[in-house]
């Protein structure tokens, strides 16, 4: 019984810390904080992401991605590209100033 509660209680505790580093998640807040740049973030895509996106994101075998800031938030779309949640789509680990750059050229699509 003490068991059960117990392990209860760590998954509420383990849900809730996932919730706390995701808002205060250093990376993502250093990536919103930069100023991006949009032509080398298109680099930054063609060379990591136009092989399944397309050369323009407008898809391949990864779905367009023409207007997908307005559908997925800043931080939508950061974990998109960090996390490997959506496989086939790996897992990135650009720094965040590429992060940033990379965000900026996806909010001009
Ligand atoms: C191996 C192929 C592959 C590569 C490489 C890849 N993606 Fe993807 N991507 C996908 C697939 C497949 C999906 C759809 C995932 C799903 O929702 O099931 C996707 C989804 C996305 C989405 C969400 C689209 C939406 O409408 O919500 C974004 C944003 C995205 N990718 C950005 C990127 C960026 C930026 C890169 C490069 C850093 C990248 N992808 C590299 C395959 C890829």
């Amino acid at each position: 019984m003490l068991m059960a509660l117990s392990i209860v209680l760590a998954f509420i505790v383990g849900m809730f810390a996932v919730r706390v580093v995701q808002a205060s998640d250093p990376y993502v807040k250093t990536v919103l904080s930069l100023d991006g740049d949009s032509v080398t973030g298109h680099a930054i895509f063609q060379i990591n992401c136009a092989g399944c996106h397309g050369l323009e994101a407008d898809g391949r075998v990864g779905p367009s991605l023409q207007g997908v800031s307005k559908h997925k938030s800043r931080y939508g779309l950061i974990h998109q590209v960090i996390s490997g949640d959506t496989p086939p789509m790996p897992k990135f680990q650009p720094s965040t100033q590429e992060m940033a750059d990379l965000l900026s050229y996806l909010e001009t699509l």
